[in-house]
């Protein structure tokens, strides 16, 4: 296995075709499948393109990425798009690898706090993103249908505060908090100056 990190255009379009392969390989593992999202499979081949990745190659073929922008539509934000490794390669810590890898070149350039969002039943995704230590800072209540939360995570800088949120959002009223196991989320810890809420993943549940 080899990691290679793309930076530009020009090293992101060696890979394209590559790259649409992958995506079809990982499509059903997205829920909804990215070919049926607005902008569709194209739409994330043109992503990649323009954006930042660090793919993981067998070969001539990409079996994982973690794509990310390091300026997310000119806010001079880094935002991380998506992690996902093909599904006969799970449970050999690839999702990590690579996170941990654009985690690592973003903090590099001096590029935190670190943006992410996913949906509240990505099992996966939470415990991978919870390893690396982002927190759910703002919740999109039902954004993919009843119960399907929609959860914007932020990671800060190490050894400083978790950052205050970008929206404030009200707090989450008690009865709320008690209900917030659906979704596969149990309210932790209460975040950001009690402005927002926070979760921790509950894993292997
Ligand atoms: C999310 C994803 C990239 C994780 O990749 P992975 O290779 O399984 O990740 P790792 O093996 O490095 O596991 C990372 C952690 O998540 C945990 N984990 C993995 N799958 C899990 C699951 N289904 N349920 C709960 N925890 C899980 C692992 O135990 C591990 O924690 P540990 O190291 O403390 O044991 C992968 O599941 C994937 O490609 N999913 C489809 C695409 C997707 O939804 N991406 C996120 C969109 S933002």
């Amino acid at each position: 296995m080899q990691y290679r990190l793309l930076r530009n255009r020009k090293e992101t379009s060696v890979y394209s075709g590559a790259f649409r392969d992958f995506l079809r390989a990982v499509d059903a593992q997205f829920k909804p499948r990215l070919s049926r999202r607005g902008p569709g499979i194209e739409g994330k081949v043109q992503d990649f393109i323009n954006a930042h990745s660090i793919v993981a190659l067998n070969g001539k073929a990409i079996v994982g990425a973690a794509v990310f922008w390091p300026d997310y539509k000119g806010t001079k934000k880094p935002y991380i798009d998506f992690v996902a490794r093909r599904p006969d390669m799970r449970s050999r810590g690839l999702g990590s690898e690579l996170l941990g890898r654009a985690v690592t070149h973003l903090q590099s350039r001096g590029q935190v706090p670190l943006t992410v969002s996913t949906y509240s039943n990505n099992r996966a995704a939470l415990a991978l993103y919870e390893k690396f230590g982002f927190k759910v800072a703002k919740v999109e209540k039902n954004a993919r249908g009843p119960g399907i939360n929609r959860l914007h995570l932020i990671r800060a800088a190490a050894g400083r505060p978790q950052p205050k949120l970008h929206v404030p959002i009200r707090r989450m009223p008690k009865q709320q908090r008690a209900n917030a196991s659906i979704g596969k989320l149990r309210p932790n810890i209460m975040a950001s100056g009690g402005k927002g809420y926070a979760f921790r993943a509950r894993r292997h549940i």
